[in-house]
């Protein structure tokens, strides 16, 4: 097989200097590949399994942005849309069939303009706000606390409250912590009934702001890490119930800050022992997200290269490497990896749709956000012992959604970004294995990376394994054995993603050309399978486990 990324990547290389760091992989903290004189190989371990893939890790997020909440989610009970409570039902439909384990939620920049107490009681006596930072519009808090929290109880998911301190005050954030999960008569409680709810919700994670570097307030690190632990503390767990104790998230660093990670990592503390004292925040989150130019011309979703093709599944694989590293800062305060690192921003954020509005972030989703998605998800596992949750931006209508709704119409379209999860989401909870790409040619060269054409990852659940290969060369199909050691495999079927171009995508009249099917190319193979991955595909095989 030929890869043409090799000499397309050299090109490339000073080509797109101006909008690269210079940053270079080091082989270790990002995909790899070891060469071999035969056959492409993945090489998987059935019978060992490590560490255990938090299903935090498939989350979601969903913002005040654009027509994620309005529209996306929600359109009022008077809408023709068929919905519960002013939620659709198509939209809940199709992400209970992802078993989505967490909802972020109001933002995003937007959680730092955010005041929750305009958020409930009648919805025509609320007040209003502008949402500045998105399209710059007037925000009428008829979707708020109790609305979010009706969605969560919907999807069958869990809650994760991004709360204010860029605009809030400490007590405020201390109130909506008391009015969400305080079971007795508290002054909060009290309010919560009598805007109809008389039981607490659960809410396992909240975010202490968001982006405080940029958008979250333009603190300093220091500055920042000092009102994350004041914040935190008052985020209590409330009146004892320990079915309903809150994992506090500090804002975290963009990209490679990790200056930013080691302030907050100050902050708390030196955790050398496990009898070490509470730390007042559980967990660090990280933002990233992957496009083909510079922030100000982001690339097209439809319109590009091979060249582009290439760029952009190197820096998806850059999100690995910055998780890697960020760890690593991490290890040296924890070693014993209490403090969890939470990517609660990550995906593909192209130029808007041609005619859409600017500040409302949608667009297009093809075979390489597929592409984008199914690497993520391949460093996730490799990385689970500290990345403990990710939440991709944004479920519905904004950057790499699942879910696109036609303005006029309504019609709803799953994106192939949506198919990853659902083909991957056998890998939640499950025990990761090692998988050992060997392939008979280098890495390609693209952005200062190695990129191997395969990637892949694995994980069991005991009687089963799931095995995630993606083909990233854009024009060449790809034979290969997953050699599988350890067990037997007593049966297997396969499913694959694929499009007749690397730009394919799903619209209202085309809603499945990009779409999951039966993958027949399966053989026996003395080593295990065989199989034909067609080029730019994501396939994942599940193997039944004997002895
Ligand atoms: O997801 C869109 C925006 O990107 C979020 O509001 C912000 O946190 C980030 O900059």
């Amino acid at each position: 097989m030929t890869v043409p990324a090799r000499t397309l990547a050299t090109g490339l290389v000073s080509a797109l200097s101006a909008t690269t760091t210079g940053h270079r992989a080091t082989g270790s903290t990002g995909p790899s590949s070891a060469p071999t004189d035969g056959p492409a190989r993945v090489v998987i371990d059935l019978d060992l399994p490590g560490t255990t893939i938090n299903r935090h890790l498939y989350g979601h997020f969903a913002e005040h942005l654009g027509r994620c909440i309005y529209e996306g989610f929600f359109v009022g009970e008077d809408s023709e849309i068929p919905n519960t409570r002013g939620i659709r039902n198509d939209v809940v439909e199709a992400l209970r069939a992802l078993h989505i384990p967490n909802l972020r939620w109001p933002g995003g920049c937007f959680a730092d303009d955010y005041h929750w107490k305009d958020g409930i009681g009648p919805r025509e006596q609320r007040p209003r706000m502008v949402n500045s930072h998105w399209g710059d519009i007037v925000e009428d808090n008829s979707f708020g606390t109790h609305e979010f929290m009706d969605l969560v109880e919907l999807l069958g998911t869990e809650a994760y409250v991004n709360g204010n301190v860029g605009s809030g005050t400490v007590a405020e954030m201390s109130q909506w912590i008391e009015y969400l999960t305080r079971a007795d008569d508290s002054p909060m409680a009290s309010l919560r009934r009598q805007n109809g709810r008389d039981e607490p919700w659960k809410v396992p994670f909240f975010g202490i702001g968001n982006e405080a570097w940029g958008c979250g307030g333009n603190m300093r690190a220091e500055d920042y890490a000092a009102l994350a632990r004041q914040y935190s503390t008052y985020v209590r767990d409330q009146g004892g119930d320990p079915g309903n104790q809150v994992t506090r998230i500090a804002a975290g660093a963009s990209d490679d800050d990790y200056a930013w990670t080691e302030a907050l990592m100050k902050a708390i503390g030196t955790l050398k022992g496990r009898e070490s004292k509470p730390s007042p925040f559980q967990a660090i989150s990280l933002h990233h997200y992957t496009m083909s130019g510079p922030w100000g011309d982001k690339g097209s979703a439809t319109d590009f290269t091979p060249q582009e093709w290439y760029l952009t599944l190197s820096r998806a694989a850059r999100t690995e490497e910055l998780v890697a590293r960020h760890s690593t800062v991490m290890d040296r305060y924890d070693p014993f990896k209490k403090v969890g690192l939470v990517l609660d921003e990550w995906g593909t954020w192209w130029n808007v749709e041609p005619g859409t509005n600017p500040g409302f972030l949608y667009q297009q989703n093809t075979v390489r956000d597929a592409l984008v998605a199914s690497i993520h998800f391949d460093g996730f596992h490799r990385h689970a012992d500290r990345l403990v949750m990710a939440n991709i931006a944004q479920t519905v209508n904004v950057l790499q959604a699942m879910i696109l709704t036609d303005p006029d119409s309504g019609a709803l379209v799953l994106t192939p970004t949506y198919h990853v999860f659902a083909m991957n989401a056998g890998h939640q909870d499950a025990s990761a294995l090692d998988a050992h790409v060997l392939l008979p040619e280098e890495p390609a060269e693209v952005d200062g990376r190695a990129l191997p054409m395969i990637s892949a990852s694995a994980s069991t659940t005991g009687g089963t394994a799931l095995v995630s290969l993606s083909n990233l060369d854009v024009e060449q199909a790809r034979t290969l054995v997953l050699d599988l050691r350890g067990r037997s495999v007593t049966g297997h079927s396969a499913r694959v993603l694929t499009g007749e171009t690397s730009a394919a995508h799903n619209t209202p009249e085309q809603p499945d050309a990009v779409a999951p099917r039966a993958l027949e190319s399966v053989r026996d193979h003395e080593r295990g399978l065989e199989i034909d991955l067609p080029p730019h595909s994501v396939v994942t095989v599940e193997l039944q486990l004997g002895d």
